[in-house]
């Protein structure tokens, strides 16, 4: 088969540079699979526990990853300002991860532990009672509405089968863990366990 067939056949260039592309694609991804240090958790690093859980879920729902990242690239200026770059092992047990792709706010993913959490409760409340020039909105209904704790157990049970090691026990005793929380309470607590296996060695 000669080059000009090919060119000249857009559906076989299609099948083609698909082929040569997932050889070059499998090259990359597999041999990262089989690493430890990829696919074991990062030393210190522990499932979600009910509390923080709930809160990731806040996090995803009212969208905070659209204008926060949690991935710190291994370049001078992020490990400067944010900390150790991120590592793999750190987010084995986020289902589906937190990467976000934009910056329109700072990185998040060692944000556990910077503030306290009144500082959290406030600026969540009103970003710029705090800061003055941030554009972040306010997301006030969070210090209202309470949990509902009786989605926490199956949330947990799903996230085993996906591999994360909740023992029963854990599983058992979620319900009584956020019952009666409020959403802005799971998700300081979420925002305060980000990061900290690894910042605070
Ligand atoms: C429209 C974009 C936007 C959204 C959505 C947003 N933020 Fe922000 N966030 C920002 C900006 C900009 C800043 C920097 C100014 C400031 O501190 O308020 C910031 C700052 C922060 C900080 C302080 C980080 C630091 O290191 O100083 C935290 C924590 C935070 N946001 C959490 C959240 C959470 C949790 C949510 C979802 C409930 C959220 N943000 C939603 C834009 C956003």
């Amino acid at each position: 088969m000669n080059h000009e067939t090919i060119e000249k056949n857009v559906g076989l260039l299609g099948v083609l540079v698909a082929i040569v592309i997932s050889i070059g694609g499998l090259a990359e991804i597999i041999p990262l699979m089989m690493q430890p240090v990829a696919s074991e958790p990062t030393p210190g690093v522990e499932p979600y526990t009910a509390t923080q859980l709930e809160g990731r879920d806040i996090y995803i729902r009212e969208g905070c990853y659209v204008c926060h990242s949690q991935m710190i690239r291994p370049f001078r200026a992020e490990t400067e300002r944010y900390g150790q770059y991120s590592l793999a092992g750190e987010t084995v047990y986020d289902h589906p991860f937190q990467f976000g792709s934009k910056r329109t706010g700072p990185d998040l993913a060692r944000v556990g532990g910077r503030y306290t959490d009144e500082w959290h409760r406030v600026h969540l409340i009103n970003p710029r009672d705090l800061v003055p020039e941030s554009n972040m909105p306010g997301f006030p209904w969070l210090e209202e509405r309470v949990v509902d704790e009786t989605a926490t157990p199956v949330k947990m049970e799903r996230l085993r089968m996906v591999g994360v090691p909740y023992t029963d026990a854990q599983i058992a005793a979620a319900s009584a863990e956020v019952q009666g929380k409020t959403e802005m309470e799971v998700l300081i607590a979420y925002l305060q366990g980000l990061g900290i296996a690894v910042s605070r060695k």
